[in-house]
This record gives C-alpha cells, structure tokens and sequence, in this order.
C-alpha cells in the first residue's frame, strides 16, 4: 500500500532539508574515506569560502564554491585512493575520483549544477579546457587550490598542535608557491597570501570550529533551496551506492537491506510514513563503514581483534552523520542500532529485549539475512535453505525478534529475490 499524502507531509514537515545542509552531511559522510582525518571535504569548502571573500566574488559565487568545494572528493571511496591523493601534490591516477564525482553529482539534479567543476579539480589551470567558462575554470582551480593547501595543512597538524598553525603559516603555505601560475592561478595565490593573514582563517580549520564556521557561512549568503522527501529518498540512495562501490562484496547491500526492511516492515503491518523512514535508515545504515580501511572490508579471511574493533565504530559513525540531516525522527537511532541483539551481545550499546524497537528489530533481521545472501571474500553466496539454517539458530538463541523472523521465514522467496536483485 502507498502512503497517503497525508502521512506523506507528516513525514516531511519534519524534514525538510536545504540544499546546503545536505551537502555538508553528504561531505561529512564522503570525508570518513580519511579515516582518522575526517574533515578535508568540509575544510576544502571552507578555504574555497575564505578565498573567495579575498577574490572580491559575490554572494553566489561563494556560496557556490563553498559548496562545490566540500563536495569536491565525491568520487572517492576507497581509503587507500585518499591515502595517494593526500601524498602526492599531482598524482597520475586522481583523474579517475574527478570523473566518478561528476557522475555522482549529475545523477541527483540539485547537486548537478557543480559538477563540472568537480570534473576538472585536478586539473592544471593551463590545461583547462577551453570550452569551459571562464567561472567554471576558476570555480575547478580554486578547488584545486584549497585542496592543496588544506593537504599541506592537514599534515602539519599531524605532527603539531593546531594553535601552531599559526606560527608557521607562512611555511605551510610556501609549499604551494612554486606551482603559482603553473598548476593554479596566479590570482588564487594573491588572495591568499592576504586570506592567511587572519588568525580565524586557520583557527576556524580545527574540528571544533568546522561546522560552526560553515554553518554561518551557509546561512549568511542566504540561499536557501529545499530538497523534497522523494529527492531526500534518492540522495539516500546514491550515498548507498557510494557506500556499496567501496567492496566488490558489498555491491547493493544497503539498497537491498532498505528494500528487505520494507517489505518486511510491510508484512509486518508498519504505518507508510514509518517504513520510508526505516527504508532510508536502511539504505544509510553502513555509511560509517566509509571509515573502516579497504583492507578490512576485503580481507579474504576471520579479522583479528584489532580489525573487529575497528569495524564496531561503524554504528555510531553512521548515527553522527544521520543525526545532522535528520535531527527530528529515528532515522540515525535505527541506524546506529542494527548490530544490536535480543540476548545483549550486540554492539555498540549491548542493549537488550525491550531496550531494542521493533523497527530496529526489523532492520537488523534484513541486514543479516542480505548480508548471508551474498557473496563474502570468504565465502560464497549461501542457498535460502542454507540461510534460514543460520538464522534458526540465531533465532533460538534469542538473538534475534521471533515474529519479525516468522513473517520472513512465510516469505522467504519473495525476499530472497530481493535480496539478491542485481
Ligand atoms: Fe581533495
Ligand atoms: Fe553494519
Ligand atoms: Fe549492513
């Protein structure tokens, strides 16, 4: 049955998003590709801001680029790609994130407008195209630049505290001048040797001050573009896509573990407006695992210790980015809770019984069943029977929600094949 639209505008007066902000949780969830260095995509945006102001742009060139700027790195989701693109000032393979990140954006209308900028950030400013607009090869450039200087910066603070920053800008930033008029603009380079002046320019880069810092700079140039639930829903599901590219493994899972917990959810007797929810919080559920290195994910045996405590991050990694795109309804509680088992031996919060919500008992039921589903680095994709042989026991070892279990086991054709679907 479809929600009424009536249930519909219940579900969306909580929720609606403006483009801005969305594009910060979009960052913030790309940007865990840098594992312990979780902030360049928002950093890059924020010194494309900064530089634009010392550039004498307008109000919607800033706002423009601040947001360009942040999503600049859509393209990447593997770790160890990030890894190359930090070490090296021009590496032979970036070209390849520019690409995905322009597919990335032009497959969601509301993003599409950047990304041609995003296409060329890695691009020489001699070496633009012609065909491109005078704006848009300074809108690709000055991403170009901050990402440089905000790498320079981020390896910097690796060795140093943050207040340092200030003592050696000047060094920082000399690392970008031999390229000036090469690689980026004479121009960019002008501006920001007056830009680095300021103190807030490199105080406003630290973690704690980030969001703040953009927020303002969001709302201050005034722009302000709702995303409805329907664009809301298909911006879930493309970060689901970038999430699922990061393993060959993963392909589709959390897609497949949305539309298992809908149906389910269906089955189930769940109102319309509450299985949308938990179809997003599915297909959001493991974007925390952005974080966890590529190695893990494709490690073709058992993880040791060390790697299971990495992965265990994930619940809560995804909850943060969801809290700050859905700050009004479950969608991050859902999210965070999937690992969670009847008996307590879940993760990360051990909670038991009751402590645990049906719908919550619904997206984890579909989590597991995809995931057996499907082909892993140590195994291969498992038959319904050989599934259901697993999930029995689970079920008689009170770790997972008998009725939710019943409904599945009554339907398990129909949501094998979803779980499976190509
Ligand atoms: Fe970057
Ligand atoms: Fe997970
Ligand atoms: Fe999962």
């Amino acid at each position: 049955m479809e929600p009424s639209s009536d249930e519909i505008s219940h579900v969306t007066q909580g929720m609606s998003v403006d483009v801005g902000r969305a594009a910060l949780t979009v960052t913030k969830a790309l940007d865990y590709v840098g594992i312990d260095d979780k902030s360049h995509g928002r950093r890059v945006g924020l010194i494309c801001h900064r530089l634009a102001h010392h550039l004498g742009w307008e109000k919607t060139r800033r706002h423009f680029i601040l947001i360009a700027g942040m999503l600049h790195d859509c393209g990447v989701s593997s770790t160890t790609v990030h890894q190359k693109l930090v070490d090296e000032m021009e590496w032979e393979g970036a070209e390849e994130h520019c690409i995905r990140g322009d597919q990335f954006l032009q497959s969601f209308p509301p993003f599409s407008t950047f990304a041609t900028a995003v296409r060329y950030h890695h691009t020489r400013w001699q070496d633009l195209p012609e065909t491109l607009d005078r704006e848009t090869r300074e809108y690709a450039n000055l991403i170009f630049f901050a990402d440089r200087l905000d790498v320079a910066y981020a390896s910097f603070i690796l060795n140093h505290p943050y207040h340092e920053a200030l003592l050696s800008r000047e060094n920082i930033f000399s690392e970008l001048t031999p390229y000036a008029g090469l690689l980026f603009s004479g121009e960019f380079h002008k501006a920001a040797e007056r830009a680095i002046q300021k103190d807030s320019f490199w105080l406003e880069l630290r973690d704690e001050y980030l969001d703040d810092a953009i927020m303002e700079a969001l709302s201050s140039e005034d722009y302000e573009v709702s995303l409805s639930f329907d664009e809301i829903e298909s911006l879930g599901e493309l970060i689901s896509q970038v999430v699922d590219a990061k393993s060959p493994y993963t392909h589709y899972h959390s897609l497949r573990v949305a539309d298992v917990a809908y149906t389910l959810s269906g089955l189930a007797g769940l109102p319309p407006y509450e299985r949308r929810l938990l179809r997003l919080s599915g297909l959001l559920h493991d974007v925390g695992k952005l974080r966890t290195p590529d190695e893990i994910l494709e490690k073709p045996g058992a993880l040791n210790e060390h790697e299971i405590a990495q992965m265990r991050s994930h619940p809560l990694d995804s909850k943060r980015v969801l809290k700050s795109l859905f700050p009004n309804n479950q969608i991050a509680k859902w999210a965070s809770e999937h690992h969670e088992k009847l008996d307590g031996s879940g993760y990360p919060f051990g909670w038991k019984g009751d402590q645990i919500d049906f719908p919550t008992r619904i997206l984890s039921i579909a989590d597991i069943f995809q995931a057996l589903c499907q082909k892993r680095p140590y195994r291969h994709r498992l038959l319904i029977d050989e599934v259901l042989e697993i999930m029995d026991e689970m079920n008689a070892e009170g770790k997972i929600d008998t009725s939710v279990y019943t409904l599945l086991k009554a339907n398990k054709d129909e949501l094998y094949k979803i779980a499976i679907r190509m």
